[in-house]
């Protein structure tokens, strides 16, 4: 693996889903393999579970991790190439990146989109201009679009509590919130179950919150919520901001919030979210403290998304 910024990076999921059980079980089974490397963690926006895990997995495998907060602590960043810097950005990615790739063996950024230029965020540029300049390997963090650390985290969740002969039946259901919030882990999630390719995925979301095509294809999208949930083994909750009118949030129904009457559609199925959740808003407290509830288990398995990541980084480039 070069770098890990989609699942087109990725030559065979399951391969790497059973490297992050094995890390799993063995934490530290290959703690010298990145004995005198150097990983930076370049975060633009907040984070609490990447952010650690990240720290984590890489000292599982005996590397040095370097948090930086560009947003805080940097000059804040061009990334048009050719532009006249004599607005608010100080330095150019294309003078910043070389450096940061002599300081580091592997580079991890955090770029949220802007949420106001649909082209913009969708070009990934500033992904792909770290890439460019940045001359080592490169691992996204989230992106304008995609979360390809957490997806790899869901679908690795989702097989390591599948037990069944049968294909599990996954729903990726809208859920409302206070804010215009980025189509990242949603992009990805369904770009992810559709690349994997061993479940039935059905979408659904109100009218007009339509994820981009190049994602979803593949998977049944629908707009009737307790339709999609019927005899689910797995929901995925997430809010998600408005795809073709960019970056809004038309409607805040609080009937697609998920609940425990509507869990009984389902086929006792699991419940997923990327956290953070706003909670009684995007999910309940009886479905967030309940039984079915993965939420925890997920984002500890942040830790082996991670370290597999990084692992075959490392063993590439040996
Ligand atoms: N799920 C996730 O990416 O969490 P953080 O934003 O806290 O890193």
């Amino acid at each position: 693996m070069k770098n890990f910024i989609s699942v087109h990076d990725v030559s065979n999921i399951n391969s790497l889903v059973k490297k992050a059980l094995s890390y799993k079980a063995h934490p530290f089974k290959d703690r010298n393999l990145g004995a005198d490397k150097r990983i930076g963690l370049l975060f633009l926006n907040p984070s609490l579970r990447t952010r650690l895990s990240t720290q984590v997995a890489a000292k599982n495998l005996g590397m040095e991790a370097i948090v930086f907060n560009v947003d805080k602590e940097g000059w804040a960043l061009e990334f048009e190439e050719g532009a006249i810097m004599s607005g608010n950005t100080v330095e150019h990615v294309k003078d910043a990146a070389p450096i940061l790739g002599q300081y580091f063996d592997i580079l991890c950024i955090r770029t949220f989109p802007g949420l106001k230029n649909r082209e913009d965020d969708y070009s990934e540029m500033f992904i792909h201009q770290f890439i460019k300049y940045a001359g080592v390997p490169v691992i996204s963090l989230e992106s304008a679009t995609l979360h390809p650390l957490q997806s790899l985290t869901d679908i690795i969740t989702i097989q390591e509590t599948w037990h069944q002969p049968r294909r599990p039946k996954i729903v990726l259901t809208w859920a409302p919130h206070i804010k215009p919030l980025p189509q990242c882990v949603s992009n990805s999630f369904a770009q992810w179950v559709n690349a994997w390719g061993e479940a039935d995925f059905v979408i659904t979301h109100p009218v007009d919150y339509e994820l981009a095509e190049q994602f979803t294809k593949g998977a049944t999208i629908t707009n009737n919520q307790d339709e999609a949930l019927k005899d689910a083994d797995y929901v995925y909750v997430k809010n998600w901001s408005t795809y073709t009118d960019y970056g809004k949030v038309y409607e805040n129904d609080p009937n697609w919030m998920l609940t425990e009457e509507k869990m009984k559609l389902t086929n006792q199925a699991k419940v997923m979210h990327c956290l953070p959740v706003r909670r009684n808003v995007e999910l309940s407290d009886e479905i967030l403290d309940g039984p079915h509830s993965l939420v925890t288990r997920e984002a500890g398995n942040r830790v082996w998304a991670a370290q597999a990541v990084i692992a075959s980084i490392l063993e590439q480039s040996k």
